[in-house]
């Protein structure tokens, strides 16, 4: 890893490049992985809306969303287990995170061209003193952060294959969402697209 100075985007903490082209390639084989034990779905909102990502976890426990509303669940939708976050993945949150415990989930999710990710707040978890450590790789995409309140000033940033963004402190409950991605500007995924992984200690 190439620890740079890292950046403040409005108290999250942005390590750019943090990930050399090897340990990304190394990431998404992790992923695929992953993928094979765990296939990608398109979760529902609540309200019967598919999202635009398509997602997958690995740890103990993987975030759901669908008509009974979002949650931390042991098992993937179709029944099965998560499979074990790869070491590969916890090595990063090892880096960056700063806190004497591993994440005991990390979500997949996958952006298509037109995929996007609404402003939301991460607070599914019980322990906010924990941070989330966010790993962009593939193509670029436009990340909004914005106050722990609704509304209000915000601030974006392009996020780059090899990124990591630690949401902690005081932003652990800052708004954030993925207003577009860039397609066509990274060649890590052979299908190209974007693929974040978000670590948490969720339970
Ligand atoms: C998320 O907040 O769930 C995803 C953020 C990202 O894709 O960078
Ligand atoms: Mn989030």
């Amino acid at each position: 890893m190439r620890h740079e100075t890292p950046l403040t985007v409005r108290g999250c903490t942005l390590h750019p490049g943090l990930l050399e082209p090897a340990e990304q390639a190394a990431l998404v084989e992790a992923v695929r992985e992953v993928v094979r034990a765990a296939p990608l779905f398109h979760p529902e909102t609540r309200r019967g809306q598919q999202m635009s990502v398509r997602m997958t976890s690995a740890g103990s426990v993987g975030w759901i969303s669908d008509r009974r509303g979002y949650r931390y669940d042991a098992r993937h939708p179709g029944g099965m287990a998560w499979p074990p976050i790869p070491p590969e993945v916890l090595a990063v949150w090892d880096a960056v995170a700063g806190v004497d415990r591993q994440p005991d989930s990390c979500l997949v999710n996958f952006y298509g061209p037109e995929a996007r990710m609404g402003m939301h707040q991460d607070r599914d978890e019980a322990d906010f003193s924990m941070p989330v450590v966010s790993i962009s790789l593939g193509d670029d995409a436009l990340f909004r952060v914005g106050n722990v309140e609704r509304g209000g000033k915000t601030e974006s940033v392009w996020l780059q294959s090899g990124d990591v963004v630690v949401i902690g402190g005081d932003a652990r409950l800052a708004h954030h969402g993925v207003d577009r991605i860039r397609p066509g500007t990274s060649t890590l995924l052979r299908e190209g697209g974007r693929l974040n992984l978000t670590l948490r200690v969720a339970l």
